[in-house]
């Protein structure tokens, strides 16, 4: 029942994934919640409102001048009563009127009437999802305080596959849980690196990894849903800067190091999620070096500084200093001197051999090793392997066990 005594506000917005909401409701009110669902005009022709009434024990309600409605409770009195409003499916419609802070039906009204935290669960074609207008409308809500679930990517039903389809039930349920726990990274900042890092040879050509930044991205995420104040340094991606935290683009292992250090002192928590080289070519030509008529190129390399190492040796070291380990055998027992050598509170090791999780993919599996533990967690998606390891920094930051000079060495 861990929302018992929680009111909420559950918006449904016109999309096929309505279908879904009927269970939603249903959780909802297993968990311990009073429901009252409000319905746009077009989510009447995904879900009927006597099966909304039946599962939640109020009738849904539609219109903002129903007189009957009303007198029963008025919409302002609706928003006050609310503890969350959660609005599932969120349509591309939806989130653009709520980014305009548009108030054309009782959704809407309800929306900038209410004091209480707003959740949206997107829900559209994965083309839609990707347009930069939609994308433009769900960073000005991030930015004025909403909380995103999902969506996910897979099958839709219109037969594309893509990211777009609205998160499970039992996902939004936890997601909503979860926010009404205390902020546990509060007051705190955290310094994340993501993605990979290019070491030029040339103007054209660099030496690089299969880094995404997906999962670094996804801590950050976490990180920031915590309450923590974030600085993500990300070498180079394909994915869209996430809102709500300070972003540093870099290029190279050099730039990453030169923008840790900056960031770094003064900060709670150092996460180094990126995967930076260890080597660069020891010459960068100014010019494209040409192709010759015969014979073959070798480029000589040159050791890259340890970033993490250098963090985790600094006079004004964070309290909790995490890496990552990309291996691809031995996977333990590379992790377990790596975290000793680099001075490491925590180092979260990925096998990057297996299919389906590490590199590029949208899972991961790791074990996270401390100096008293080794917790595995099972294959799941990167943003829920990142709001597991933020709960364990966060245990560990209450807990005051982080060695403050711990055992490290030059790697
Ligand atoms: O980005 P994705 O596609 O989502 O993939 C995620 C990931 C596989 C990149 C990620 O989960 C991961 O394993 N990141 C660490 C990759 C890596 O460089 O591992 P490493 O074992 O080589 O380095 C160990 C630690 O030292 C890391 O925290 C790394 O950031 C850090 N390091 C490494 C070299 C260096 N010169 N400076 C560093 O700070």
């Amino acid at each position: 029942m861990a929302l018992a005594g929680k009111n909420i506000l559950l918006g449904i917005s016109g999309g096929i994934a309505a279908y879904k909401t009927p269970l939603l409701v249903r959780q909802l009110v297993q968990a311990g919640a009073q429901v009252q669902t409000v319905l746009t005009r077009s989510a009447l022709e995904f879900v009927t409102p006597t099966t909304l009434a039946a599962l939640s024990g109020r009738p849904p309600r539609l219109e903002t001048f129903d007189i009957e409605a009303e007198s029963a409770m008025g919409h302002i009195e609706l928003a006050r009563w609310a503890d969350a409003l959660l609005i599932a499916p969120a349509t591309a419609h939806t989130l653009a009127r709520l980014a305009m802070g548009l108030a054309d039906d009782l959704l809407t009204t309800l929306a900038l009437a209410t004091p209480a935290s707003l959740f949206v669960a997107p829900a559209m074609n994965q083309q839609m999802w990707a347009h930069p207008s939609v994308q433009r409308n769900l960073t000005q809500l991030i930015d004025a305080g909403c909380r995103v679930i999902g969506p996910e990517s897979g099958e839709q039903a219109c037969g594309d596959v893509g990211e777009g389809r609205m998160s499970e039930p039992e996902a939004i349920v936890r997601s909503l849980i979860e926010s009404f726990a205390p902020q546990r990274l509060a007051g705190r900042r955290v310094v994340i690196t993501a993605g990979p890092t290019r070491e030029a040879i040339d103007p054209v050509r660099y030496i690089s990894n299969h880094s995404s930044g997906k999962q670094g991205y996804a801590i950050a995420a976490a990180a920031r849903d915590a309450g923590a104040e974030v600085v993500l340094i990300s070498g180079p991606t394909a994915l869209a800067k996430p809102p709500g935290m300070e972003f540093v683009a870099v290029e190279s292992a050099r730039d990453m190091l030169a923008a840790s250090q900056a960031a770094a002192p003064g900060s709670d928590v150092f996460i180094g999620v990126a995967a930076v080289a260890d080597y660069r070519p020891a010459q960068q030509h100014d010019r494209k070096i040409k192709r010759e008529k015969t014979g073959d190129m070798r480029i000589d390399m040159q050791m890259n500084p340890d970033i993490i190492h250098s963090v985790a040796r600094s006079d004004r070291r964070p309290q909790v200093v995490v890496g990552f380990a990309a291996e691809t055998n031995d996977a333990l027992q590379h992790a377990r001197d790596k975290r000793v050598r680099k001075g490491l509170d925590l180092i979260v090791v990925n096998d990057v051999s297996l299919p389906g999780i590490g590199f590029n993919s949208n899972d991961n599996a790791a074990t996270i090793i401390s100096a008293h533990e080794e917790v595995v967690l099972h294959k799941q998606s990167k943003d829920a392997l990142a709001r597991a390891l933020i709960s364990a920094i966060a245990d560990l930051l209450d807990s005051q066990l982080a060695p403050t000079n711990p055992e490290s060495a030059p790697q």
